[in-house]
């Protein structure tokens, strides 16, 4: 019998027990990845350079990444500096002393999509940025720990709203997670904000990402030129990290965890 995708009342995919494996395989090799990356992250290299390692490690693990050629975009990863909320372009700008910066990458692996994005520091951290990049860690966790089956997808951005503001900090509304598997981007939009016990309610077998960006000041962003770039208005500080992740019988499995325990910190 041929496995054909279930789509629920909220147009939303439940994936098989056995379509978890694609997940896991895509997943870990997106992890290896940001793993593989950590080293090369140090005052005057390039995020282009980055870029490139980034896409002969992927072609090399048999995968292809996602991002190329997606509605015009030309690399294989995003490298979101400082005030860069998301979407930032590797170009043959160096990286210096001080700045933070996420790399957001997704591998199609067997048909199946592995998304997932960290933090990085090159050379000295400081405090601001240390507090805010912890900050962004926890609500995604907090985020996860709100997935099983019967929940909402509003618990989830209510979880990480509450958090995130009772630090001070902001939530960007603009960008959102989303359901993925052998798609990039699919239903539902997954909302970093929110009312709990809202939006449609969590079942096994659904695949999606969780994927915050906080900022230290006001959560406006606005796009530059290049049509792509999504910076602060404020020019305030912003992070974000990324999982993708399924629904369990009991709870969540996470497919982006890193084999080496580095998804947080990724430096020192
Ligand atoms: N990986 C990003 C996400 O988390 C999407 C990047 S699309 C690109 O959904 F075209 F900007 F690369
Ligand atoms: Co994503
Ligand atoms: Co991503």
């Amino acid at each position: 019998m041929i496995n054909k995708p279930r789509l629920n009342e909220d147009g939303i995919t439940i994936h098989t027990p056995e379509e978890f494996e694609g997940m896991r395989k895509s997943g870990a090799l997106a992890a290896e990845i940001l793993d593989m990356i950590t080293e090369h992250v140090i005052p005057g290299v390039t995020t282009e350079v980055l870029d490139q390692l980034i896409h002969d490690y992927m072609i090399a693990s048999g995968a292809t990444p996602a991002t190329l050629g997606y509605r015009g975009y030309t690399k294989s990863s995003c490298i979101s500096l400082n005030h860069v909320v998301c979407h930032g372009i590797p170009a043959d700008k160096k990286l210096k002393d001080g700045d933070i910066l996420n790399i957001d990458v997704t591998c199609i692996l067997d048909g199946w999509f592995g998304d997932t994005s960290r933090m990085y520091v090159c050379g000295k951290l400081s405090r601001k940025a240390e507090r805010l990049i912890d900050i962004t860690h926890t609500a995604l966790m907090l985020g996860i720990d709100q997935v099983k089956p019967g929940n909402t997808f509003g618990d989830i951005g209510a979880a990480i709203q509450a958090y995130v503001e009772a630090q001070r900090c902001s939530v960007v509304r603009d960008f959102c997670g989303h359901g993925l598997g052998r798609v990039f981007h699919s239903a539902p939009n997954v909302v970093h904000f929110g009312r709990w016990g809202t939006g449609p309610i969590l079942e096994e077998g659904m695949f999606f990402t969780i994927e915050p960006m906080v900022n230290l000041g006001k959560p406006h962003t606005k796009i530059l030129s290049d049509d792509w770039t999504a910076v602060t208005k404020d020019k305030s500080l912003s992070a974000q990290f990324e999982h993708s992740i399924g629904v369990t019988a009991t709870g969540v499995e996470i497919f982006t965890n890193s084999s080496m325990g580095n998804f947080y910190p990724t430096w020192g």
